[in-house]
């Protein structure tokens, strides 16, 4: 797609891959004070023990210093149980693609993408330059496409980007497919985004010391209630890690957003609470689309996606009246729209909300 923006006249014109790139703004204004259901975050917030110790760092003499990441690297290993050498933090899943792109592929060379999946593998790689071989996630169940995801690699792939569970299909990938596509792709780099593990329990993330075209990366933004704090983590065989780390800013991760993590990983509980609340307001939600008639896909996330036809954006600016907001994906899956899974009361309100909208 050829971008709108016009250039004024004497600018130096952009190279021609960010020429080519559509502009991305994801609707992220007016969101305080509604019901948030349209970015998949974490909707009541982190652990009360992050915000601790986010007040503790508030201290001059701290925040005058480059960040040191030497502790917390030991801590956040232990946590995910790795080894320190086997991880980098990231200014969000976004920097783990950004950077995995940018020590991986060269302007021309082949990625492998799913659609409908996370905008920012498809961001990055045309960033760079790459050449796009998309697969579609079939439309009847949006089950993972492995068949085509197999013949679509090939000796030229330079990397394959996979969300597990994947976003918005709330689809999950089996380890067997994921082994096969690593065996398959030996070439490329595979990237397993894990960014919704906690609401699905698979992972590939015990294998990275096995395989070495293997990439993890997990998010702080999504069961952890730190979206705004920006801070991810991308595991790989130490080996690669030592390119990565060639390839990243050596600050791109600041001094507040590890502290947040080092007081997140020391309130396991919080997590697990949230997760067991997720899951239990994931099937009143199902139900409660069935009852109302609307199709939707079964979700291994904290999301479910549903088939509101020809009225997704009605029903998406009706719920917005009434300061529910909720994700339209129909440019991209025809009729559907995304739906955060928060607590029971919150899905409750919902889905009283979506009946009078859509029994109107
Ligand atoms: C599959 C997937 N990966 C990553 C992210 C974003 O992660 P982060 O906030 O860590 O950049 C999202 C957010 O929606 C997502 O759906």
């Amino acid at each position: 797609m050829k971008s709108a923006l016009r250039l004024p006249k004497g600018a130096v014109r952009p190279r021609a891959a960010v020429m080519a790139m559509a502009p991305y703004s994801p609707p992220t204004s007016n969101r305080r004070g509604k019901l948030r259901l349209d970015f998949n975050e974490n909707t009541v917030g982190c652990s009360p023990r992050v915000l601790a110790a986010l007040k503790d760092s508030l201290e001059g003499d701290a925040l005058a210093v480059y960040p040191d990441y030497g502790d917390a690297r030991e801590e956040i290993a232990r946590y995910f149980n790795v080894r320190p050498s086997q991880f980098l933090f990231t200014n969000g899943t976004d920097e783990a693609i950004q950077v995995l792109v940018n020590t991986y592929v060269d302007d021309g060379q082949e990625v492998v993408l799913l659609k409908p999946s996370y905008a920012m593998y498809r961001f990055y790689a045309e960033a760079a330059g790459a050449r796009i071989r998309e697969i579609v996630y079939p439309r009847l169940g949006m089950e993972f496409p492995l068949d085509a995801v197999l013949a679509a690699i090939t000796p030229e792939t330079r990397a394959v980007m996979l969300a597990n569970p994947n976003n918005p299909t709330g689809t999950g990938i089996s380890l067997l497919a994921i082994e096969r596509i690593l065996r398959r792709a030996r070439k490329a780099v595979v990237l397993v985004d894990e960014a919704y593990y906690e609401f699905s329990g698979v992972t590939a993330l015990t294998e990275i010391g096995r395989v070495p075209n293997l990439f993890v990366s997990r998010t702080f933004s999504k069961v952890f209630g730190m979206a705004a704090m920006r801070l991810g983590c991308l595991f790989a065989h130490e080996a690669n890690v030592a390119f990565l780390h060639k390839a990243q800013s050596p600050y791109s991760v600041n001094a507040l957003a590890v502290a947040a993590a080092r007081a997140a990983v020391q309130d396991p509980g919080y997590i697990h609470n949230y997760v067991a609340e997720v899951l239990a307001a994931r099937e009143l939600l199902c139900f409660g689309l069935e009852k109302l008639g609307i199709p939707y896909v079964p979700s291994s996330g904290n999301f479910v996606l549903g088939n509101f036809g020809r009225r997704a954006i009605e029903v998406r600016d009706a719920l917005r009246g009434q300061g529910i907001l909720v994700r339209d994906r129909s440019y991209e899956a025809a009729g559907c729209v995304r739906i955060t899974v928060g607590t029971r009361e919150q899905m409750r309100c919902l889905l009283a909300a979506l009946e009078e909208v859509w029994n109107a």
